[in-house]
């Protein structure tokens, strides 16, 4: 059976308007993350409407509460990103912990003078604790790549042990605290929901220690911004790499961009030609399943 469809063929994303026109009287929605599938695009897409598939792992975009109650199934990529998430989590940690950025800043404009005893010293994995913060996929596959640094000891929290999951990589669960005061670094893997809004906060930052590192490729809304800033110019931690802003972009003029200590990548963790593409085929195949009321390859359950 055929299916019709329109497409918004930029990079950019559709203007909301444009958005809230052309979904009228669709029976499917294909979308990303930039699109708030929400009651009032429900309402404007009309009862025709039987599926939503987003290009992402993540679906803090999506009201599941109005879309369970309009009976609209949903489709959503996890696993075809997985490698490539952890292995930019794992690149955002070493730029961070061993201040590459600043590094090649140096070398490019003077700074590299004699060689000096501490001069650009960072932070090393070898016999480090790491923390997971929810571990899912993607944190075991981070944990996967860098146990061979030679890391000590991995530690994770979420709502309650995962052992299926911690067994794969030798994880000890801990409390959230227990994960602030041991973590050397500190990846943040879980999903933004309302009980992840603004956890990494003053609460977490001051128990951490002075050498740590903190990661987040996971949700910028699950950071409370102000905290880390206060948390990296007082040298309360050493240093965070993130690939999640609130906004996104964050503005140029963000306090956060003027800090050494904070390494900011433009939200690319599943940017490599091999994972998009697979994301947009499994997207499309969501799509197609639910029109026709099959399974869906991968299917939220809601
Ligand atoms: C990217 O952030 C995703 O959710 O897929």
């Amino acid at each position: 059976q055929r299916v019709q469809f329109e497409m918004w063929d930029s990079d950019e994303p559709v203007p909301r308007l444009e958005l809230l026109k052309k979904v009228k009287g669709c029976d499917g929605i294909l979308c990303v993350l930039t699109e708030k599938i929400d009651a009032q695009l429900l309402e404007a897409a009309g009862p025709n409407l039987k599926v939503v598939s987003t290009m992402s792992v993540g679906f803090d975009h999506l009201s599941l509460d109005e879309l369970k109650k309009r009976g609209i199934r949903v489709g959503y990529t996890p696993d075809v990103l997985t490698d490539c998430v952890a292995e930019l989590t794992v690149a955002l940690l070493l730029a961070t912990s061993r201040r590459l950025i600043e590094a090649t800043h140096e070398a490019k404009t003077g700074g590299w003078g004699t060689w000096r005893t501490l001069w650009l010293c960072g932070h090393e994995l070898a016999n480090s604790t790491v923390g997971i913060l929810g571990l899912g996929r993607i944190g075991v596959a981070i944990a996967e790549r860098l146990k061979p640094f030679k890391v000590k000891k991995f530690i994770y929290t979420d709502v309650a042990p995962r052992p299926e999951l911690a067994n794969m990589i030798e994880a000890e669960y801990v409390s959230f605290d227990e994960l602030a005061k041991q973590s050397d670094f500190l990846a943040v893997c879980c999903a933004l929901t309302q009980e992840t809004h603004g956890i990494c906060n003053w609460n977490l930052f001051s128990k951490m220690k002075k050498n740590a590192i903190f990661i987040n490729t996971s949700r910028g809304g699950v950071v409370n911004q102000e905290d880390l800033y206060e948390a990296l110019s007082t040298g309360l931690i050493a240093g965070a790499g993130l690939d999640v802003t609130t906004p996104e972009p964050l503005p140029t003029h963000h306090p956060l961009f003027t800090l050494k200590n904070c390494v900011i990548l433009p939200h690319i963790a599943s940017a490599s030609y091999t994972t998009r593409n697979a994301m947009s085929a499994l997207a499309a195949n969501n799509l197609l399943a639910g029109l026709r009321g099959e399974p869906m390859p991968k299917e939220l359950k809601l």
